[in-house]
């Protein structure tokens, strides 16, 4: 079974550019062609948050037109640049999709892996919170098939990865997430956005990944206090191979066309 997964796209109206930089909307699309391309197609795609730049109808109306030419089946979560009422009509009818109130999904397919995606986002911040009522909700999910591997979905990441300026918008409320965790290790990934580049690190017992943006990297400065900034790297998305009796794979594509392939030897 392969799951891809893509991040913070941030696309925009038609026209504009992201952060007055790039191109994120076409940037987007070379994604989704990348993703067309790929042999075997994969099962389904995730999109970790930040689908739009700006919450505006004419944003998730030129995502709609963006991801409507993907060929794979999508699920979507929302990030904090995305606005739930717009979100919820650009995503009407993905599988999964809580019809009222937090944007959750809970996704079971035909395949091994099933996925929860977690909305954690709070209204006109841009942190996560991981609160009681999430913890209810994912806690009920886990529980109706306690023995299939899961893939958990959720914008911020639940801890800090040692980028100062998106640690401090991370998603609080981690130790209540990471001791329900505990208690179900069939939960095979954490599988993030939010940070603009590919991190991974141990948490609740698991595996945590942030995904590559479409878009823009942001710059990975270690050094405490350092200003935020971002740079115009390679894009790239996740694939994760699960493979009955090896378990998850989790392979790195940098987006778009490159030389090759060549003779090997
Ligand atoms: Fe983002």
């Amino acid at each position: 079974m392969l799951i891809a997964q893509i991040s913070d796209p941030h696309m925009r109206a038609a026209g504009q550019l992201y952060q007055g930089l790039v191109d994120s909307n076409t940037m987007c699309a070379a994604a989704i062609a990348t993703l067309n391309a790929l042999d075997p197609q994969p099962d389904l795609v995730l999109l970790s948050g930040d689908v739009v730049d700006t919450g505006t109808p004419a944003d998730y109306a030129q995502a709609r037109h963006v991801l409507d030419r993907l060929r794979a089946p999508l699920l979507a979560i929302p990030g904090n640049h995305d606005a739930p009422e717009g979100f919820r009509r650009c995503f009407a009818g993905q599988p999964g999709l809580a019809a009222s109130g937090p944007l959750h999904v809970d996704w079971s397919g035909d395949g091994p892996l099933r996925v929860l995606g977690l909305d954690i986002t709070v209204p006109g911040a841009h942190h996560g919170r991981f609160d009681a009522a999430a913890e209810d909700w994912l806690a009920r999910a886990l529980a109706r098939a306690p023995d299939r591997p899961v893939l958990l979905m959720m914008h911020q990441p639940p801890c800090d990865i040692g980028i100062g300026c998106i640690d401090a918008y991370r998603c609080f409320g981690e130790d209540r997430l990471a001791a329900l965790l505990a208690r179900h290790p069939r939960v095979q990934r954490v599988l993030c956005g939010h940070v603009h580049r590919l991190t991974m690190r141990a948490f609740g017992g698991t595996l945590l990944l942030t995904a590559p943006s479409t878009t823009t990297a942001i710059a990975l400065r270690l050094a405490p206090g350092a200003e935020p900034a971002s740079h115009v790297e390679p894009p790239a998305l996740l694939l994760h191979h699960w493979r009955e009796g090896a378990g998850l794979t989790t392979h790195h594509l940098p987006i778009g066309a490159h030389p090759g392939p060549f003779p090997f030897f």
